[in-house]
């Protein structure tokens, strides 16, 4: 049993956002799907207060050990998450945490005020690892902007806050700790490493965003420093991922100081893998 934010999970294994469709696999699986969860709480694809398209593809390109991705959020929006995906989501049968992602921190806060408000909502995951377009600095990349935009949507829900945090700072750890001192609940790490790769023979760039974020198993040794180093300078507690393909990989997470473990690009290799990971840490399944 674990407990995340006074919120009791079966476990400790997530998925981290974007990187398994339970929609999908229901659609494709039925409801063994839901009868074998492989997760202990599900994290929602990050949702922008506007529908998106994505980037054009090419959209990922496997390096030694890992992916870089550059999907570039392509979701159905506030409106649309709300009215075609919430109800889906709320079948699965763990909690459910919502990823949000505000271009401001006007549309941070409706995207707050609008999923907190909502029963089937357990958590919501503040995905900072994007320009402000008022500042134009990346809010997850300052410990200052992080706390601005932690301290505008602290009083608009009453739901447990976890900021994901971005790789690509300075400090995470003062990133993590301006979080936490702004009324965060937790924090999540880590998002994926900015990275890049040339087309072979026109040596431009071959991603359609030109470049990406890199994840897997690549990121591993990265994200287990960056846990260790937030999970020394925060009381609250910490989600770690990057790169977790085994029960020991999770292990290594834990034993660095997190909380929750979640699941990323290996999802891609093995939709089953949540339930392995479990296995291996000799935690129950979900359901
Ligand atoms: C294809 C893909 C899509 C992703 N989409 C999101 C997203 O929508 N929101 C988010 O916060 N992180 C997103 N991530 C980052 C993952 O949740 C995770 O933080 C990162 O990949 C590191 O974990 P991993 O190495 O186990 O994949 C995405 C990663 C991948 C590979």
């Amino acid at each position: 049993m674990t407990e995340l934010c006074g919120i009791p999970l079966a476990g400790p294994v997530l998925n981290g956002s974007g990187t398994f469709d339970a929609i999908a696999a229901r659609h494709a699986f039925g409801d063994a799907v839901l009868e074998r969860f492989p997760f202990h709480a599900f994290v929602s694809k990050t949702i922008t207060l506007a529908a998106r398209e994505g980037n054009p593809p090419p959209r990922l390109w496997e390096t030694p050990a890992g992916l870089i991705n550059s999907i570039g959020l392509p979701n159905k929006g506030l409106e649309g998450f709300l009215g075609l995906d919430l109800p889906e989501l709320a079948e699965l049968p763990v909690p459910l945490i919502v990823s949000v992602m505000g271009f401001s921190l006007d549309e941070l806060a409706t995207l707050v005020r609008r999923t907190g408000e909502r029963d089937e909502v357990a958590l919501i995951e503040l995905n900072v690892s994007c320009p402000n377009v008022e500042t134009g600095l990346v809010m997850g990349a300052d410990p200052a902007e992080t706390a601005r935009a932690v301290e505008r949507v602290r009083p608009l829900t009453d739901r447990p806050l976890i900021v994901k945090l971005t790789p690509n700072a300075n400090d995470p750890a003062a990133v993590a700790r301006a979080a936490e001192q702004a009324g965060a609940d937790a924090v999540s790490l880590i998002n994926t490493l900015k990275g890049m790769a040339l087309a072979p023979r026109t040596a431009r760039p071959w991603l359609g965003g030109t470049t990406g974020g890199v994840s897997g198993p690549a990121v591993r040794a990265i994200a287990l420093e960056q846990v260790r180093s937030v999970t020394t300078v925060v009381a609250i507690p910490v989600i770690g991922m990057g790169g977790i393909a085994t029960g020991g990989h999770a292990a290594d997470f834990l034993s660095a100081g997190a909380t929750c473990v979640a699941v990323g690009t290996e999802n891609f290799r093995d939709p089953a893998a949540g339930l392995r990971i479990a296995a291996e840490l000799g935690e129950p399944a979900a359901v």
